[in-house]
């Protein structure tokens, strides 16, 4: 297993559009194998695999607080939701960053678990959220960009500052 490096918000390569996964086979089983000990390590409750570059769809979750309840989805899609909650969120690709989005209430996310077979999730509270968060990265989308532009600008120069500091200190 191996850490990957996580892409960070603005990142261009996190507007890919990730491409389905037609075969659920080694490679896969690994990447998802490795996104998880990413998140793990991170720490963090989600992970996409498109924010460690590689864009099949394919997400990683675990939001228990025992940190050992890991869910793997492949071709995850919302195929039903309704309500509305609006929740602070963050993400691994845009660290430090903490702010409220609405997303629904309730989702039913259909995908295919690692052994290929279809299964179907249904979820609230904060596994919605998740859900529909690393989902979202799959069509290339950072949750920032349910902000305002000027939220966005700050975050960008934010996050700008932070890496000029870290370039600094290498
Ligand atoms: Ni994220």
């Amino acid at each position: 297993m191996s850490l990957l490096p996580i892409l960070r918000f603005p990142d261009p390569r996190l507007k890919k559009i990730a491409a389905p996964v037609r075969n659920v086979d080694e490679s896969i089983i690994r990447l998802a194998r490795d996104m998880a000990e990413t998140m793990y390590q991170a720490p963090g409750i989600g992970l996409a695999a498109t924010q460690v570059d590689v864009h099949k769809q394919v997400i990683v979750i675990d939001t228990s607080e025992t940190r050992d309840n890991l869910l793997t989805l492949i071709n995850p899609e919302i195929v039903e939701s309704e309500g509305r909650q609006e929740c602070e969120e963050g993400c691994l690709s845009v660290p430090g960053i903490y702010d409220k989005v609405e997303r629904a209430e309730r989702v039913v996310v259909r995908y295919l678990d690692l052994e290929g077979r279809e299964k179907t999730i249904e979820a609230d509270e904060l596994l919605a959220v998740c859900l529909q968060h690393e989902i979202e990265h799959l069509s290339g989308k950072v949750f920032v960009e349910h902000l305002s532009r000027l939220k966005q600008l700050r975050i960008k120069a934010k996050l700008a500052k932070q890496a000029k500091i870290t370039a600094a200190r290498d």
